[in-house]
């Protein structure tokens, strides 16, 4: 029997921590991890589905293994994420991808050893999907991917339902791992030598809020910064509306805790973020980030815009424009918006045409770029601390990593360094990342 695996794995942090579990899962039922698709034993695609491009291309991807299976018929090919949990698309896979040997969603993960064993032994089709959870699994075994960082969620689920986002209909509803349990996985990592932890959720600022002891996203950021051993604490995402001057508070008081705030704003328009659900206004916005930066002066601050959601007139992208330039961000992952079945947004009337809303990102971009350099030149000859994270493919003595704050570090350093905490020179800071050598 074929006992290779391979996992693709798309979309963010959320489904990169799954497909961590999964492949835990896998090893733990005596599977080896192979780089090559076309003939591992067990393929499975992790889905996501926020944007219509990434449906896109998992079906096309999906599609070249109709030919894989002629000559490696004994691969199982299973699917999950957030694709799966829309029926439209489990639908599409029934009769349109007979490839597809095993379908589970992102309530069930922790249910693929059993699923697969039954596919294995009936060689039928297995489909199982939970509506919504039936409580929270802890303790899965855990692939990682580094020895020195990892992602620790400390939540699943969404409640807030913005207009545009398919989020809340794949992931069920906000829950809140105990805090017991994410400070004993934490010291658990730190005592195997892990220096970083990225804390996950879909709005971290609401952590917390689903459970009854009065303990919230700043008390955990507090209790995780006393672990012994471990060098930094990451977060992400934080919402606008639930950022309360505690976590801030926290942020500044605690020295392993990176001033590295990724709050996505999505727009800079009132009446925009009415319409899309986010519950707070462009006001709120510049005053939280003032806010932010008088107190901790060191932070970058990253976000997420959307252009083009239905009814966005050319003078609601100004006041995006003007917000970016107010709050002067970092960097900025921006997209345009895509219709998800489903949601409130899809049948608003108003809709954008394509090539306006391409126009607007062009706009958006030029500006983002602008600032970003800018935020990045005050490195310009300046020492700064990196996570060794890896080589250059192409030259091992060439080396990248993060600064506390979230910046991107290429640098000329020695090799031994990964996973470790080096001092880097700056000699050249660019629009997205800084260029050094180590010291
Ligand atoms: N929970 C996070 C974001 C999760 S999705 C938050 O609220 O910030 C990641 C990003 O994808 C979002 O911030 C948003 O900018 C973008 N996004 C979500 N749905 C989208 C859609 N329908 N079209 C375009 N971008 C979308
Ligand atoms: Fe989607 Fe909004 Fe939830 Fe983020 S907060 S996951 S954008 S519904
Ligand atoms: Fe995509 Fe699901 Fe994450 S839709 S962005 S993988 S929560």
């Amino acid at each position: 029997m074929n006992k290779t695996y391979k996992i693709m794995t798309y979309g963010c942090q959320m489904n990169e921590n799954d497909s961590e579990k999964i492949s835990g899962m896998l090893k733990a039922m005596g599977y080896t991890k192979t780089e090559d698709e076309k003939t591992a034993g067990v393929v499975v695609f992790n889905t996501c589905s926020v944007r219509e491009n990434a449906d896109v291309r998992v079906f096309g991807n999906l599609g070249a293994f109709k030919s894989y299976k002629k000559t490696n018929p004994e691969m199982v090919l299973a699917v999950c994420g957030c694709m799966m949990q829309q029926p439209h698309i489990v639908e599409e896979i029934k009769t349109k991808n007979p490839q597809v040997d095993i379908v589970f969603g992102t309530h069930n993960i922790h249910r693929f050893p059993e699923l697969l064993t039954k596919h294995l032994t009936s060689d039928e089709r297995v489909f199982e999907i939970f509506e919504d959870d039936d409580g929270l699994v802890e303790n899965l075994p855990v692939d990682r991917r580094y020895p020195f960082k990892s992602y620790v969620s400390i939540m699943k689920g969404c409640n807030n339902f913005c207009t545009y986002c398919i989020v809340p209909y794949t992931r069920g509803r906000e829950v809140s791992r105990p805090h017991e349990n994410i400070i004993a996985e934490i010291k658990a990592l730190a005592a195997d030598g892990c220096l970083e932890v990225t804390l996950l959720g879909q709005n971290v600022n609401s952590y917390g809020n689903d459970r009854q002891d009065d303990y919230h996203f700043a008390d955990l950021l507090r209790d995780v910064n006393a672990i012994p051993g471990l060098q930094r604490v990451r977060f992400m995402t934080s919402h606008p509306k639930d950022f309360s001057d505690e976590v801030i508070d926290a942020i500044a008081e605690c020295d392993k805790v990176c001033p590295a705030i990724h709050l996505a704003v999505q727009s800079g328009c009132t009446a925009v973020l009415k319409a899309m659900h986010r519950g707070y206004t462009k006001e709120h916005i510049i005053a939280l980030v003032q806010k932010i930066r008088s107190r901790i002066p060191e932070a970058a601050i990253t976000t997420d815009i959307i252009v083009g959601f239905p009814g966005e007139t050319e003078a609601d992208l100004e006041d995006t424009l003007d917000v970016v330039r107010a709050c002067a961000f970092d960097a900025a992952f921006s997209f345009i918006y895509s219709k998800r079945t489903g949601t409130p947004a899809a049948v608003m009337e108003n809709q954008i045409p394509d090539d306006v809303k391409h126009q607007r990102l062009n706009k958006l971009l030029a500006c983002l770029h602008e600032i970003g350099a800018d935020r990045n030149a005050v490195y310009q000859d300046r020492d700064v601390s990196v996570l060794v994270e890896g080589t250059s493919k192409h030259n091992p003595g060439r080396l990248t990593g993060r600064t506390k704050n979230g910046k991107l570090v290429n640098f000329d350093g020695n090799p031994e360094s990964v996973g470790t905490i080096v001092t880097v020179h700056i000699d050249e800071a660019k629009t997205f990342s800084l260029d050094g050598r180590q010291v």
